[in-house]
């Protein structure tokens, strides 16, 4: 039997509060709760079609096939769907990024959060939003956040059925932009789930994990009541602390180079002189310069002055994860 096909389209988000370091790797429950924000514009389409006719799932990003045996954690969602559907059929995957996979900015946020809509849709299972969000945080923790619109609390819960996102506002609330500065385009060493295996071996982690109620909190509020300060304050704090994790961190991990540390002065002085922008950086070198959208035309046109940014992506705050045929 053939299924009906379905498409969903996801976008990824970029984290205020991040999520590094988890109690429970398998499942990804996360150490602590974290917020994010969806970055409209940039996002990950993709159809699934389950049919008796294929042999085995197969999956396509872009124009590149992916080997079975690199089906890896697309194969488990696909798994963990079927087993919702009661239904065996393999799955054909296809999925196309409109921004380059590797820059910095999460892809696999996008890419969890499509497959999992997706293939839900396409097995003929309805979920909630709390379940689909789940079921994207078995893929890639971050997904979990792709799933809601606008700005996203992933509350890490207790166990399975509660570690899932909630919108805590739509994109609308707020007017922010996110320039994303990109210094390198290679594709990082050390990706984020073999960094989340070891964030426990810094000696530092539990000081980070016992604070994160606070900050959370703190921009939490901030962004209900629209203070950029509160959030630029607290969200810089959080992804300075979340690398001095990865730095002391056994094997340690540096993620900056040294065009990274010249954005991140060079916003830290801009917003000395009274421009509001702040910076937050995820498991790699570019930049993710955040400002409110009056700002946005300028903070982009310095950032891509700076010595070794090649490019610079732009992106508003984004909607939920959609179906779209
Ligand atoms: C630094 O969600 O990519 O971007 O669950 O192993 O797929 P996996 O990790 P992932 O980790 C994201 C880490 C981060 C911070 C964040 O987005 O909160």
């Amino acid at each position: 039997m053939t299924l009906k096909p379905a498409t969903a389209l996801a976008h990824p988000n970029i984290a205020f509060i991040k999520y590094w370091g988890n109690r429970d790797n398998d499942l990804r429950l996360p150490s602590n709760s974290s917020i994010s924000m969806n970055l409209d514009g940039l996002f990950t389409r993709t159809t699934v079609t389950f049919s008796a006719s294929f042999k085995t799932d197969s999956l396509r990003i872009g124009k590149k096939s992916i080997p079975g045996s690199g089906l890896g954690r697309v194969n488990d969602i696909l798994d963990l769907v079927r087993e919702l559907a009661g239904i065996s059929e393999p799955a054909e995957v296809v999925s196309e990024n409109n921004f380059p996979s590797s820059a910095g900015v999460a892809s696999s946020a996008a890419a969890f959060a499509a497959l999992a809509l997706a293939a839900s849709h396409a097995a003929g299972v309805t979920l909630t939003e709390h379940e689909l969000s789940r079921l994207a945080r078995r893929g890639s923790g971050s997904a979990c956040r792709s799933i809601p619109g606008g700005f996203v609390e992933w509350h890490a819960g207790i166990e399975e059925a509660d570690s899932f996102a909630t919108s805590i506002a739509p994109p609308e609330h707020w007017d922010l932009v996110d320039c994303v500065a990109i210094v390198s385009a290679v594709r990082k060493k050390t990706g984020s789930t073999e960094g989340h295996a070891v964030a426990a071996t810094s000696p530092l982690q539990a000081a980070r994990v016992a604070d994160a109620p606070r900050r959370l909190d703190l921009v939490r509020q901030a962004v209900l009541e629209r203070d950029f300060d509160t959030l630029a304050t607290v969200a810089e704090l959080d992804s300075d602390m979340m690398h001095a994790i990865m730095m002391t961190s056994n094997p340690g991990l540096f993620y900056w180079q040294p065009a990274s540390i010249t954005i991140m002065e060079s916003v830290r002085d801009w917003r000395a002189s009274g421009i509001p922008v702040f910076y937050t950086v995820d498991a790699g070198p570019n930049i993710h310069v955040i400002c409110p959208q009056q700002q946005a035309q300028s903070v982009e046109r310095r950032v891509r002055e700076l010595p070794g940014v090649n490019d610079v992506l732009v992106a508003n705050s984004g909607g939920p994860a959609q179906i779209v045929s």
